[in-house]
């Protein structure tokens, strides 16, 4: 298993989406053994299954946020979206025969630490709080027995 790049910090404490992060960590250590490898064809075939499992998994997390009326979430579908595209880009260079491999993997590293730890903690945050009714009108909350 390959969790090289997976560090407990990038845990939201929410397991299904957790799962889904270490799932991206291990793509990236497969990536790399790919690239050490020069094994353009798997590289390819890396990056389209990397697309599937972010357009599979980005929903999950866009509900969760949504449930819990996380007020960042338009902000946060947005940015979900432009790293898909720009995955999508990297596969049409890859079949063009570009090599991309470098430039995709710096992306995947920045995206665990910059978007799962930093924007997915904030609504894991967020999320926490309000369940220990910490949030918004928590007292509120709090004061009906709610949480
Ligand atoms: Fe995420
Ligand atoms: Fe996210």
């Amino acid at each position: 298993m390959g969790l090289h790049y997976w560090h407990q910090s990038m845990e939201t404490g929410l397991p299904t989406i957790d799962d889904y992060h270490r799932k991206l960590a291990e793509y990236l250590s497969d990536l790399e053994n790919a690239m050490a490898d020069d094994n353009r064809p798997f590289i390819g075939a890396m990056i389209l299954e990397i697309i599937e499992h972010l357009e599979a998994t980005f929903p999950y997390e866009e509900e969760v946020m949504r449930e819990f009326d996380y007020p960042m979430v338009e902000d946060h579908i947005r940015v979900h979206e432009s790293f898909i595209n720009r995955l999508r880009t990297y596969s049409e260079r890859h079949s063009r025969g570009e090599d991309i491999s470098r430039k995709l993997t710096y992306d995947i590293k920045i995206w665990l630490t910059n978007h799962i730890q930093l924007q997915d903690g904030n609504y894991a945050k967020f999320i926490s709080d309000k369940k220990r009714g910490k949030g918004p009108l928590g007292w509120v909350r709090r004061l009906l027995g709610a949480t």
